[in-house]
């Protein structure tokens, strides 16, 4: 079943830009978003909604704090992430205007199923993102949409992650159409951009080779840290989760704005440091930031790994190595900056002789609180 490839992981990893592109297929109408699923939910339903909770667990939450910035900028709506086992034990406020949102690859992680339940019993509605037809977390719901990244069977999670982030895109922008919140230009040109992220991910797998040598030559390092900032921070939480269950290195993402106020002690002379740098040209007004944290943590003695736009000079003099993923829209900037993140962890755990598809100490869906 792995066709060739080392492990379910390195097919599953490669398979990132037909999840993306599947979970697109038959939810765009010409130039607009149109979820079918979301429909049936109905546009009353959908324009009622005053705030949304998106609970998950592990990577699902982190694709869940990617989908904050785009539901907030495109719709307006307040959104809180939350993680599951944490959200319903803390008596949270919930009326029947609050959307929840689960996110769960398998449909079956108990944490989540229960804050869903929860939810619902104290009178809010709940949407699903689920990759597995059928599952329980679907049916508990009000509504689901499917992500169709075809079954996921390495412990980590990649294409599902990727395929959860696109969906959110989808839900943000059916209810940014649903609701005016977003003119038809702006709603078009998202989803061009949005309709060029498969082939986006198809160029980012090519940096293999960078990151295989790259892995090779850290496979006795004992702690890497990643930076990142708006998008790119829940994208520098998710390389870390990889490298610790992967690869069982200690890992740690910070928000880089946080840098100064404590991490930036842990900087020692050779402390590899990933950096998911934003877009010079989509983010210019965090581009300098972000290159002068790099800058800062250079001088201690860092060794930078920039994760970084084609064409963005400005980290060159600074990086030990530049991995570079293409031009995107800020916002679809997480689902390029993953995929070296993904390939470094697997490359490492492989350097290191371990299992990749299934890791000490972890199952594939936790269906126990
Ligand atoms: O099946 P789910 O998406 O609900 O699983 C959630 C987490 O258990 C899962 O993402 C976990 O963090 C993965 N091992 C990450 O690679």
């Amino acid at each position: 079943e792995k066709g060739g490839w080392s492990s379910f992981m390195a097919k599953e990893v490669s398979e990132q830009p037909d999840a993306v592109a599947n979970t697109l297929r038959g939810r765009i109408a010409g130039a607009a978003v149109v979820v079918p699923e979301l429909t049936a939910f109905g546009d009353d339903a959908l324009r009622d909604i005053r705030r949304i909770v998106i609970v998950a667990c592990g990577t699902a939450s982190y694709a869940g704090q990617v989908g904050k910035y785009a539901i907030e900028k495109w719709t307006r709506i307040p959104v809180d992430v939350e993680l599951s086992h944490e959200f319903r034990y803390r008596d949270p406020v919930l009326t029947a205007d609050t959307l929840v949102i689960s996110i769960s690859q398998s449909g079956e992680t108990m944490d989540t199923l229960m804050a869903v339940k929860y939810a619902r019993d104290a009178g809010a509605k709940a949407i699903s993102i689920c990759n597995t037809q059928g599952a329980t977390i679907p049916r508990e719901s009000d509504a689901v949409i499917y992500t169709h990244a075809g079954p996921e069977v390495a412990v980590a999670s990649t294409k599902a992650f990727v395929a959860q982030i696109t969906a959110l895109y989808l839900f943000a922008l059916h209810l940014a159409r649903v609701r005016g919140s977003l003119s038809e230009a702006e709603q078009a040109e998202q989803v061009v951009e949005l309709q060029g992220i498969p082939a986006k991910i198809a160029t980012t797998l090519l940096q293999e080779s960078t990151v295989h040598e790259l892995a090779n030559w850290m496979s006795d390092t004992r702690a890497v840290l990643f930076l990142g900032r708006h998008v790119g921070f829940p994208i520098a939480l998710e390389g870390a989760l990889k490298l610790k269950e992967l690869a069982y290195i200690h890992a740690e993402g910070f928000a880089a704005g946080e840098l100064k106020h404590g991490p930036i002690a842990l900087i020692e002379p050779g402390q590899p440091v990933f950096v998911v740098v934003p877009s010079p040209r989509g983010s210019a007004h965090l581009h300098p930031k972000v290159v002068s944290n790099i800058q800062e943590i250079r001088a201690r003695g860092a060794r930078i790994i920039a994760i970084a736009e084609e064409g963005d000079v400005a980290v060159l003099p600074f990086a030990d190595t530049v991995i570079r993923i293409p031009l995107a829209s800020p916002l679809f900037e997480p689902l390029l900056a993953v995929v070296p993140l993904q390939i470094f962890a697997m490359e490492l755990a492989t350097a290191k002789g371990l299992d990749v598809d299934q890791p000490r100490n972890l199952a594939k869906s936790v269906t126990v609180e």
